[in-house]
């Protein structure tokens, strides 16, 4: 952790930056959060996520009390305060606190505050012969694409995979295959990339949209539609997408190999663009 951290506009140490404890992000999960790659010190796709923290906050009715360009200033600030160049800030708003009543307060004081940590990628080996997922029922609500801060059920997901010896959990809704516990899925049939399409059961994730745009580049064809555990068991690759993990082949779900068990052509061809696009940015 780096030794400072935001607060409610304010640059503090880390042992010193307290949040109240009738917080509603403490007591009802009231809030929202993003997590924003730096490379070389310099923000990868801030707009993306400035826009998607904008769509989140009006899903929840809560208005940002602060001007873009001033969230931004103060997320570069504090990527330069930490002495960092390849960071991750989390940032997360909450509708303040107030005594423990269900409804809005009438006039909220929203809490903002951000960390940031040196980004630290999976060990290389991990890239080049792909990882193991394992697959959980997706039990969570029908509003996963708000990038809300209660995340128990993607904790426990997360838990069970480590506990398989899993790099991830995938989350299954009905048969159909939606996505991470922190990360968006794909995979690859016939040479056409697919993955779930955008709506109330997975987060828009700004490494998924940035692979949608990669592979219209690279002529890959795309299928933005659903796909069950059957069709994911028979794919002929897949891989996870996020903001920490970028683009991570994926070569076993469940402990069956998926594909020929590494790392297909089309996933290496499209972590290979994603890698040059952040190297252009
Ligand atoms: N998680 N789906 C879920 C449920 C996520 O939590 C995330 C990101 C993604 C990928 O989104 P993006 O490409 O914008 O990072 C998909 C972040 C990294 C986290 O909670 O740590």
């Amino acid at each position: 952790m780096g030794e400072t951290v935001f607060l409610d506009g304010k640059f503090v140490p880390y042992n010193q930056a307290v949040i109240h404890v009738e917080d509603r992000g403490n007591v009802f999960a009231d809030g929202v959060y993003e997590v924003i790659r730096y490379y070389g010190g310099r923000p990868f796709e801030m707009g993306e996520h400035l826009n998607r923290l904008e769509r989140s906050t009006s899903a929840i009715r809560l208005p940002i009390p602060y001007e873009r360009e001033q969230i931004v200033a103060w997320a570069d600030e504090l990527v330069a305060r930490n002495s960092l160049e390849d960071a991750v800030i989390y940032l997360q708003l909450t509708r303040g606190h107030a005594p423990r009543f269900h409804p809005f307060p009438p006039e909220p004081t929203p809490t903002l505050f951000m960390t940031a940590r040196p980004a630290v990628r999976q060990p290389a080996e991990s890239y080049e012969k792909g990882v193991g997922c394992v697959t959980v029922e997706d039990k969570r609500w029908k509003m996963c694409n708000v990038k809300a801060i209660g995340l128990l059920p993607n904790v426990l997901a997360r838990q069970t995979a480590r506990e398989a010896g899993a790099l991830e959990a995938l989350f299954v809704r009905d048969g159909i295959v939606t996505e991470g516990s922190s990360s968006n899925f794909f995979v690859v049939v016939n040479n056409k990339l697919r993955t779930h399409p955008e709506g109330p059961y997975i987060l828009s994730g700004i490494s998924r949209h940035v692979v949608l745009e990669l592979a219209e580049r690279l002529r890959i064809e795309v299928e933005e539609v659903p796909f069950t555990l059957t069709e994911l068991r028979q794919a002929d690759e897949a891989f996870l997408t996020s903001t920490t993990l970028e683009v991570m082949p994926v070569v076993t779900v469940d402990g069956r190999t998926i594909g020929a068990g590494v790392p297909g052509p089309i996933t290496s061809d499209i972590a290979e663009a994603f890698t040059a696009r952040v190297q252009r940015k």
